[in-house]
């Protein structure tokens, strides 16, 4: 598995880092709100995992499972295959992904929650790949920017792979091509 990696892109430490600085961030924007934070899944369950850990406030969870994605390229739709099972009408909301790309998994994410009248709604992004972005999303929080590539590892997968590696790393392009 680690053979098909040609770089690190994040180490175990820098996600370390990662989720204590964004963590702070949050406990101070967030302490007497109990936030709800929703994961994307699959590919946020590690990232929301230790975020959680690093917010020092009440807090919920809740998951959200959309789809946009077959393979590796993305088909520009999204499909709702589990909804939330908490009402977020009045409720502080941050949304918990993992890599936003092009945007569009977020967009309609973000108009749904505020459809359903959340009293507030921020972005929380572990890495954000703005080089194939078409819709524009708000992102308060995010890790780190990366270049293009296709990323797997702590939670990401390709075709349901690699989503137990503890760190990010590139795949070589021989493995998705
Ligand atoms: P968007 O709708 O194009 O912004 O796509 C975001 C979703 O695409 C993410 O939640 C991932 O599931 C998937 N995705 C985008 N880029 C990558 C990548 O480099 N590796 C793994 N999954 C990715
Ligand atoms: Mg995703």
């Amino acid at each position: 598995m680690h053979n098909d990696i040609s770089e690190i892109v994040l180490s175990k430490t820098d996600i370390q880092d990662i989720t204590k600085r964004l963590g702070r961030q949050i406990t101070e924007d967030y302490t007497g709100k109990t936030p709800i934070f929703v994961g994307l899944l699959k590919g946020s369950v590690m990232f929301m995992a230790d975020l959680i850990k690093d917010v020092d406030t009440h807090l919920e969870i809740d998951f959200m499972d959309v789809s946009s994605y077959i393979g590796r390229k993305s088909s520009g739709e999204v499909q709702i295959l589990k909804d939330l099972s908490s009402s977020v009408d009045g409720r502080h909301v941050i949304i918990v992904e993992d890599i936003i790309e092009t945007g569009t998994t977020l967009n309609s994410i973000v108009d749904l929650i505020a459809y359903r009248n959340a009293a507030s709604l921020e972005i929380v992004t572990l890495l954000d790949k703005p080089v194939n972005r078409k819709l524009h999303v708000d992102v308060k929080y995010v890790g780190t920017e990366i270049p293009d590539g296709f990323v797997v590892g702590y939670g990401l997968d390709f075709d349901e792979k690699y989503r137990n590696l503890p760190y990010i790393g590139l795949l070589k392009p021989e493995f998705y091509e």
